[in-house]
């Protein structure tokens, strides 16, 4: 098989064959296909897309690339939830021990922040101690005794990806639908869960900018899931502004346990519970969505949730102790109002530009080599669709550094639309795809 002829194959908008596509990812990961080949075929793909079967077979020769989880000594249905990514994220930390409490078993492998977004495993290493590595051993034994463990990826998971992504970066073909698929179902069934639900975020903040975009790769990634026979669904939510208030690691976890002990925002409980109630359904312990709401909505009333998590975080190796007592996260030396100039209705404060605010702050990466300053970012006073006098603070900024506040606060007012006439408050759920 020459890596030409498949270039050529792909470039006039022929289908690849199944033993085809496992010769390239096989011989890229082996390092035995060059990147500038690879690069060509990339762009062939751009243009000239994957049907569903190649898209598949992609997504499975990528899977097969390193190592597959095997997760069938936890009791019970296994189930994962993955996001696209987004501004002020924090549901992982809300709706996984929500849902542990509930026997609902939570095996869970999660990123790092990167850009604007965020990362779990950053914010679970809030709690000194936490141990964000844990072997598949202990991974294992951890859910099947307390229903929830979060750790990093392993190395070798899908390693096909690593070096795919790397090069769809500098070659302007990472949005790509079934390059897309690929990478992120690769990882979700090398995690070997039982069952997946998406979280695939839309606007401003988010990796797909428009719901027609976002649909298309809801669908293509619940079809693939399908085909590999797993119990899958995607919930389309809005990231045109930051979800919840905070934005920041410390931040965030902070209004995460405030939203486990029932003082959550509206818009993050509300996709707490969209993604909640679609995993409860598919672990089989309740049949409907409404009900398993219901059950989510208990584990917050009557402590069970929190607990869960003060657990899961001691179990874990994090000192508990910040879980019990928020007070002991160490604060930004400032706190600094952003005051409207003017009053009226928020109409956009833009998720992308606030992620990138608090990254500059020093709450992101640019590189993956970078370290990030836990304790600052940005907390919104208001959303989109509230009223706003002049003078009142928009959002305050947690910064350690003055001069870099300074420029945080000139890109918050370019993102941030106050207007007279009145506006709605967002759409968080667009769509479910099942
Ligand atoms: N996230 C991934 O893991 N892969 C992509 O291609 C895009 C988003």
């Amino acid at each position: 098989m020459r890596m030409y002829d498949l270039i050529e194959k792909k470039k006039m908008g022929e289908e690849l064959s199944t033993e085809e596509i496992y010769h390239i990812i096989d011989g890229y990961t082996k390092g035995e296909i060059p990147d500038y080949q690879i690069s060509a075929l990339l762009m062939a793909i751009y243009f000239k897309g994957m049907n569903v079967r190649e898209r598949y077979d992609l997504t499975m020769a990528m899977r097969d690339s390193g190592d597959i989880l095997d997760l069938s000594s936890i009791d019970g249905i296994k189930i994962d939830k993955h996001s696209t990514g987004g501004v002020g994220d924090k549901v992982t930390l809300v709706l996984g021990p929500i849902i542990a409490s509930i026997g609902v078993p939570v095996a869970k492998m999660s990123g790092r922040g990167l850009g604007h977004t965020g990362g779990t495993i950053d914010k679970l290493e809030a709690f000194p101690g936490f141990d964000a590595a844990l072997s598949e051993e202990d991974f294992i034994k951890q859910v099947n005794s307390i229903k929830i463990a979060v750790t990093g990826q392993s190395k070798n998971l899908a390693p096909a990806d690593k070096k795919l992504y790397a090069l769809r970066d500098v070659t302007a073909t990472v949005d790509e639908i079934s390059l897309i698929t690929g990478s992120i179902m690769s990882k979700k069934l090398a995690a070997g869960t039982d069952a997946i639900v998406l979280d695939v975020t839309v606007g401003d903040g988010a990796f797909m900018k428009n719901k027609e975009s976002a649909l298309e790769l809801a669908r293509s990634m619940v079809d693939i899931g399908k085909r590999a026979d797993k119990k899958i669904a995607a919930v389309l939510t809005n990231m045109d502004e930051p979800l919840g208030f905070a934005v920041g690691n410390n931040l965030e976890v902070i209004e995460a346990i405030n939203a486990l002990k029932g003082q959550g925002p509206e818009d993050l409980m509300e996709v707490v519970y969209a993604l909640g109630s679609q995993m409860i359904v598919f672990s089989g312990i309740e049949t409907d969505k409404a009900k398993a709401k219901k059950l989510m909505e208990q584990a917050i009333l009557d402590g069970s949730a929190y607990d869960k998590f003060v657990e899961f975080i001691k179990v874990q190796g994090g000192d508990d102790s910040y879980a019990r007592d928020v007070n002991k996260f160490v604060p930004a030396k400032h706190i600094i109002p952003v005051n409207a100039s003017e009053s009226g209705y928020v109409h956009a404060i833009k998720a992308e530009a606030i992620g990138l605010a608090s990254m500059y702050l020093g709450g992101g990466r640019e590189t993956f080599d970078d370290v990030i300053d836990m304790s600052v970012g940005i907390v919104l006073n208001k959303k989109v669709g509230d009223e706003i006098k002049a003078g009142e603070p928009i959002c305050y900024i947690h910064a350690n550094d003055l001069d870099k506040a300074s420029h945080a606060e000139e890109m918050i007012r370019n993102a941030t639309t106050i207007s007279p006439d009145k506006c709605d408050h967002m759409k968080l759920i667009i769509d479910i795809v099942e």
